[in-house]
């Protein structure tokens, strides 16, 4: 019977693939206003400035490389005598890129569009812009489909189903700032299961862990991958 882990990642293992993070002193919120670009009411206010801002951010990802963290745990997935589900708060596709399959995408992914229309999802244009209609209803209701603050995480219910049956929970990169993925944390201890934390400073939640490593993502996530997997196959 093998190790259940589900691995929570954020921005910070993005980090060092070139992709702004959000919180640190030069992330995106120091940049842009959440309210304005990150909110159905901004959208509604200026689509413009919130398609221009998801643009940059596709045409970045569409460019940037999985690092080694990426890279560790497409290992992980494909060696683990167990099951690992990846619940990432990013939107960029760096884990498919480095060859994870069981990914599930709690704010939505840049490579997605969403009609604001009726609903409808089809695959985003790498420039979107607010005149291009939906395919299915025709509405010039484009919008990314990316989860905005005020709006409901994708795959909840997946996600919680996951962190019952987990043996090991490992939160990487995030700051443990925004919910419900900062209770995360707080379910897998509940349900029993391990609590180890990797990144690059103490986040919000660090005390909530049981272990807690420090370093860039690079560096620490092939380590405990590396240690991870000894264990296993010993
Ligand atoms: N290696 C590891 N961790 C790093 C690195 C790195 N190279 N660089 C930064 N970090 C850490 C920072 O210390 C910080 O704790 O990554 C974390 C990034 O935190 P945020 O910028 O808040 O990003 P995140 O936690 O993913 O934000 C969560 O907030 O704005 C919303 O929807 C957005 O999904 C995002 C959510």
């Amino acid at each position: 019977m093998g190790t259940n882990i589900v691995i929570l990642t954020g921005a910070g293992i993005s980090a060092e693939s070139g992709l702004g993070t959000f919180r640190d002193e030069d992330g995106l919120w120091a940049q842009h206003r959440i309210e304005d670009v990150a909110t159905p009411e901004g959208f509604a206010r200026n689509p413009d400035l919130v398609h221009a801002f998801y643009n940059a951010r596709r045409s970045n990802a569409a460019e940037a490389t999985p690092n080694a963290a990426h890279h560790a745990l497409a290992e992980l997935e494909a060696e683990l005598d167990g099951t690992l589900l990846i619940v990432t708060q990013n939107v960029d596709n760096l884990h498919e890129k480095a060859g994870s399959k069981n990914v599930l995408h709690m704010h939505g992914t840049l490579d997605g569009a969403l009609c604001a229309a009726c609903d409808h999802r089809w695959e985003a244009p790498p420039v979107m812009t607010k005149e291009d209609p939906c395919p299915a209803c025709a509405a010039p209701a484009t919008r990314p489909d990316v989860v905005w603050f005020g709006e409901i995480p994708y795959f909840m219910e997946r996600i919680e189903q996951a962190l019952d049956a987990a043996d090991l929970f490992v939160s990487i990169g995030t700051s443990g700032e925004v919910y419900p993925a900062a209770n995360f944390v707080a379910h897998a201890d509940h349900i029993g299961a391990h609590t180890l934390e990797l990144n690059l400073e103490p986040s919000a939640g660090a005390s909530r862990f049981a272990e807690v490593h420090l370093g860039p993502a690079s560096e620490i996530v092939p380590d405990w991958v590396a240690r991870e997997l000894a264990q296993t196959r010993s």
